[in-house]
């Protein structure tokens, strides 16, 4: 029998549910994202509010949060597989135990495992249930990937790049002639094989000339050498066919050259009142 036709309970999420969400969490990522791993997940659920919905299986999950005074409510994360009864029953739940907030946001943090906040359009049964009790959408810039099994070449006339770490994250960075920086970009290692390079910039009196290829060759090496043979690239990019005058296309152009191809456009929600 299909799931649709399930009697589907609601349960808060323990430990015995574990592996069972770990696989409705997977079902749904994406190329380019990073599966989830039982630690994180474990992270993610301890501060409470996981709940899962279950029929002759685990079908689904989700967790939600409120904020210390209660006026607004998040549904972090919730995955049914894209079946409309399971996704209908978890975010209908979540709306009741987030009852009383003046604002209720959707999937603006970094969900569990996700490499970045939104949820990916493709999910279409998640977002028409989310319209439908409405919430509306806010795009929330899109992902670029690309495997490297080799370590990508060096490019001529490299700079000469600095690396630190700062918490989980490393910045390289290209110093300036006379102190101050030219460039830099920020990545980490988010699970074995898989990284996400976070930001990068140059300084906007130096763009156009190189520095960027040159400083995104350089972490992807870098990234190579940590190990890593997947990764994410984060983009907050609206709009790629005109320049937003903060080097948007300049961004694209250099990702879409070092071999990334794009993953998918990414939304927030929000529901007021
Ligand atoms: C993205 C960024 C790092 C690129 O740095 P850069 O040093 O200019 O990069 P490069 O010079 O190596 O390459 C940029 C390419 O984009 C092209 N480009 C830049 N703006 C463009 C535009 N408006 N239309 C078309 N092409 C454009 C450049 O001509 C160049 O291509 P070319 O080498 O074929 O001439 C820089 O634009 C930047 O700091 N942007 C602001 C921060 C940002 O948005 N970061 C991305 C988020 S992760």
């Amino acid at each position: 029998m299909g799931s649709l036709q399930q009697t589907i309970v609601i349960r808060s999420m323990t430990r015995s549910h574990l592996a069972g969400v770990l696989d409705v969490i997977n079902a749904d990522v994406l190329p380019g994202q990073a599966s989830c791993s039982a630690s994180s997940l474990l992270r993610a659920t301890t501060s409470g509010g996981a709940f899962v919905a279950i029929g002759d299986r685990i079908l689904g999950a989700a967790g939600v949060g409120r904020s210390r005074d209660g006026a607004a409510g998040v549904v972090r994360w919730l995955h049914g597989r894209e079946e409309p009864g399971v996704v209908a029953g978890l975010l209908d739940h979540a709306l009741t135990r987030l009852d009383g907030c003046d604002v209720v946001e959707a999937f603006t943090g970094g969900g569990v495992g996700a490499v970045a906040a939104g949820l990916p359009e493709v999910r279409s049964t998640t977002r028409e249930a989310l319209v439908t009790r409405g919430f509306a959408a806010m795009p929330a810039g899109r992902y670029l990937y690309r495997s490297m099994p080799l370590a990508p070449a060096s490019l001529p006339g490299q700079p000469r790049i600095q690396v630190t770490a700062r918490g989980g994250h490393r910045k390289l960075t290209v110093p300036g002639p006379v102190g101050g920086l030219l460039a830099e970009a920020t990545v980490s290692v988010l699970a074995p094989e898989h990284g996400v390079l976070r930001w990068i910039e140059v300084d906007s009196g130096h763009r156009g000339a190189g520095l960027g290829t040159q400083l995104l060759n350089a972490c992807l090496r870098y990234l190579h050498r940590l190990g890593v043979r997947h990764v994410t690239g984060l983009l907050d990019d609206h709009n790629l066919t005109a320049d937003d005058g903060h080097g948007r296309i300049g961004a694209h152009m250099i990702f879409t050259r070092a071999g990334f191809v794009t993953g998918a456009q990414l939304a927030t929600y929000t529901k007021v009142g």
